[in-house]
């Protein structure tokens, strides 16, 4: 028999959707996966094959065939799991085809049958939405994250086997209808510009920053209070909007840093990369490129402490992405952009050669200059 479930992939932060259309015929038994799986595709046939079992269902002894259409993209991403167990159960009669074409399925699946989180549900929510669909079931861990897109009923559950039941009509869910957004006015910081004593001319220049949109680079003595000035800096940014934090939580979901119990970020981000990380990390990249800090940092603020210990080619590839907004990666499986909007604030120690110049009142802590 044949059955097609409808799930999704992700290119970039852009969700495409997959057709995983599951063949069932005689002949020696045999599990193939066809249509550009990667490798965390071509393994899930053993996590699909034990789920199987240890829910209590029959793995059928046949001839498998799984195609993931359109088969000319390469497809990545544990999430593959659920649909191919579901097409599975479907084509050998083990719950009825009819109301599957109605959802979306995405899960990664344990060998027990569980439904682990997967990354990236947030963008795969979003462009669903946009692309028509309206029910999503997924892992109960992902609820959170995919609660925050408005107008898609999302069915959130633990393993297999309750998935299989909601379709045999014999697991009762409530089903969630997202309707509305959480508010945005909570913002929780550990320290606070506040708490700057005296300074008065840095602290005037970094207000100008927040407010304009600059970058800001501070030049002072150790112990100065650079490090601390900057990482005081995003609480006297602007609060984020919904979008702004749709946009940022979207990076932080397929980049797996979304934590299970959080839903959207609320916080400008503050991305501090030491100065001997890589120019993949700072960028983005990879084998299927995924974001760099540049990216982590949008809307947010990038800040480079000690900025004289960097390597000088890291911090000429800054400049494209500060430039456009935006970074654009490209690798053999597939080109992706990413935004990079972000506020640069560096800080350095003055030149060893100013202190030998006359008149020259860098080293006095209240005069401590920023350049704006
Ligand atoms: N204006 C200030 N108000 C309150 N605390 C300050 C001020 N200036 C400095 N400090 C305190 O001094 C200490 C050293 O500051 P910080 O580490 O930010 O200096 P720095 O300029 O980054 O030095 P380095 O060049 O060694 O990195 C911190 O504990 C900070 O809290
Ligand atoms: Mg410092």
């Amino acid at each position: 028999m044949l059955s097609n479930i409808i799930s999704c992939v992700l290119i970039g932060l852009d969700g495409e959707i997959v057709n995983v259309e599951t063949d069932i015929s005689n002949g020696l038994p045999s599990f193939s996966i066809v249509g550009l799986p990667d490798t965390t595709v071509r393994e899930s046939k053993e996590r699909i094959r034990a789920a199987i079992k240890n829910s209590g269902f029959n793995f059928p002894i046949k001839r498998l065939t799984i195609n993931l259409a359109p088969a000319n993209t390469k497809k990545e991403g544990t999430h593959l799991d659920l649909p191919m167990a579901v097409g599975l159960l479907s084509a050998s009669n083990q719950i009825s085809n009819k109301d599957l074409s109605e959802y979306v399925f995405i899960g990664e699946l344990s060998l027990n049958g569980k439904l682990n989180k997967v990354i990236g549900v947030l963008p795969i929510v979003i462009s669903l939405r946009e692309k028509g669909y309206r029910k999503i079931i997924l892992p109960i861990d992902n609820y959170n994250e995919a609660s925050i897109i408005e107008d898609i009923e999302v069915y959130p559950f633990e393993n297999l086997a309750e998935v299989i039941d909601f379709f045999r009509g014999e697991f009762n869910i409530q089903k969630k209808i997202n309707t509305k957004n959480e508010n945005q006015k909570h913002r929780i910081y550990n320290m606070d510009f506040s708490e700057v004593s005296g300074q008065q001319g840095v602290k005037r220049a970094m207000e100008i920053a927040a407010a304009g949109g600059h970058n800001i680079l501070l030049i002072g003595p150790p112990g100065s209070g650079k490090t601390m000035l900057a990482r005081r800096f995003p609480t006297i940014l602007p609060d984020m909007d919904i979008e702004e934090s749709i946009e940022v939580t979207k990076i932080y979901s397929i980049s797996g840093l979304l934590p299970s119990n959080k839903g959207l970020i609320k916080v400008r981000p503050f991305i501090a990369p030491h100065h001997t990380t890589s120019k993949v990390s700072l960028i983005g990249g990879g084998k299927t490129p995924k974001p760099g800090d540049v990216s982590l940092a949008h809307l947010g603020v990038l800040f480079l402490d000690e900025l004289t210990e960097f390597q000088k080619n890291h911090l000429e590839v800054l400049r494209q992405p500060m430039e456009d907004e935006k970074v654009t990666i490209s690798r053999v499986n597939a080109t992706v952009t990413y935004p990079s909007k972000f506020i640069l604030v560096a800080s350095m120690n003055p030149c060893p050669c100013v202190s030998k110049m006359k008149n020259y009142h860098i080293f006095d802590l209240e005069e401590n200059i920023a350049l704006a």
